[in-house]
């Protein structure tokens, strides 16, 4: 099983995606500065693990709160939470993830600080096994979705190493294959930070699930040949109107998908769902560092000055969409209507 993160010895392990899949090294945060450090880096990333990480660093912030008076204890650990929260703005689970622990904090503040502090420590551990549950759950309902051979397409990664475990797109799979089915994956290499080259791809083949890698701009023709049968992605932030924030290059493929009548599946947890933002046009997008484009593996690849945009995520429109895999169900369109039965 691979681990993405975890608890040893009162500090934080998160396997180094930077590093992947050419080693299996471990990174350790010893302080929540380090926990934001590794979000901002992508050591960590996809909605799912950022959301454990960052509960992870509330849970280590907490401890290197000295105060023992509640409201001054309070007070240092709320600037530290909205510092966690800033580390990356377009994966809901971020935030959720922090006022969760804060909620928790304010529940039990005439326990004291000390209390919350170990009180805080085994809620993030709780949200892990929560996280691997919820992606199981997914996959249970996911994988009615698909047929024994099928030819499943997908974006970025959304396996074990963008949550807690399992995964979500990837869970679904994953599901499919437990249950007996004969699935094949193709996985877009997702430039510019290739999380489908380097993890998805990585992910299949230590699960011996067959994967087949493609550039990013070959799969209208793989869809056109009839290649592909579904197309399933994660999701970093999901609007109540069932717009979806994903991985740079999502749109394209719904697009894609919808022009050969293939169904175009979005798999994530209802953490994954911003009830608060009403549609795709108010989900913040990050702008990473143009250098990711310009550079491969260190080296310039670009002329010197040109203009360079960088957006990490896109938004598909809820028309896109033919389904949304949560933890309770599959929701359809109207999404709007099928994602509020959810909670
Ligand atoms: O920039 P990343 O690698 O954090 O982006 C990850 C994605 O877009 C994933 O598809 C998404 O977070 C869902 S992960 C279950």
């Amino acid at each position: 099983m691979i681990e993405t993160i975890r608890w040893k010895d009162n500090r934080v392990l998160m396997i180094d995606q930077r590093k992947l899949p050419r080693e299996e090294k471990y990174f350790v945060c010893a302080n929540y500065r380090s926990v934001i450090d590794a979000i901002r880096r992508m050591v960590i990333r996809g909605a799912p693990a950022i959301g454990v990480a960052a509960a992870m660093g509330v849970a280590l912030g907490a401890r290197s709160v000295r105060a023992k008076r509640i409201d001054l204890f309070q007070e240092r650990l709320s600037r530290i939470c909205e510092e966690i929260k800033a580390a990356r703005p377009t994966a809901v689970n971020l935030a959720w993830a922090v006022e969760r622990m804060e909620r928790l904090v304010a529940d039990h503040r005439s326990e004291g600080a000390d209390t919350i502090k170990t009180i805080l420590f085994r809620e993030s551990e709780e949200m892990l096994k929560q996280d691997i549950r919820i992606n199981r759950s997914i996959g249970r309902h996911g994988q009615a979705l698909l047929k024994d051979g099928d030819c499943v397409l997908t974006h970025c990664n959304a396996g074990a190493l963008a949550t807690g475990g399992y995964g979500t797109a990837l869970g679904v799979i994953r599901a499919a294959v437990e249950k007996g089915k004969k699935i094949r994956v193709i996985a877009d290499e997702t430039r510019p930070f290739l999380q489908g080259a380097r993890l998805t791809a990585w992910e299949m083949m230590k699960s011996d699930i067959p994967v087949t890698l493609i550039t990013d701009n070959m799969s209208g023709y793989l869809m056109y040949k009839g290649e592909v049968n579904a197309v399933i992605v994660g999701a970093d932030r999901i609007a109540a109107n069932g717009d979806v924030a994903n991985k740079i290059g999502t749109y394209m493929v719904a697009v894609l998908a919808g022009t050969h009548d293939i169904p175009f599946y979005v798999a994530a947890p209802l953490s994954s769902i911003d009830r608060d933002t009403p549609t795709g046009d108010q989900i913040p997008i990050e702008e990473r560092p143009p250098e990711e484009v310009t550079h491969f593996q260190g080296k310039r690849i670009a002329p010197d000055g040109v203009a360079v945009k960088n957006p990490a995520f896109d938004v598909t429109p809820n028309r896109n969409i033919s389904g949304i895999i949560t933890e309770k169900g599959i929701a359809l369109p109207p999404f709007g209507s099928s994602l509020a039965e959810m909670f």
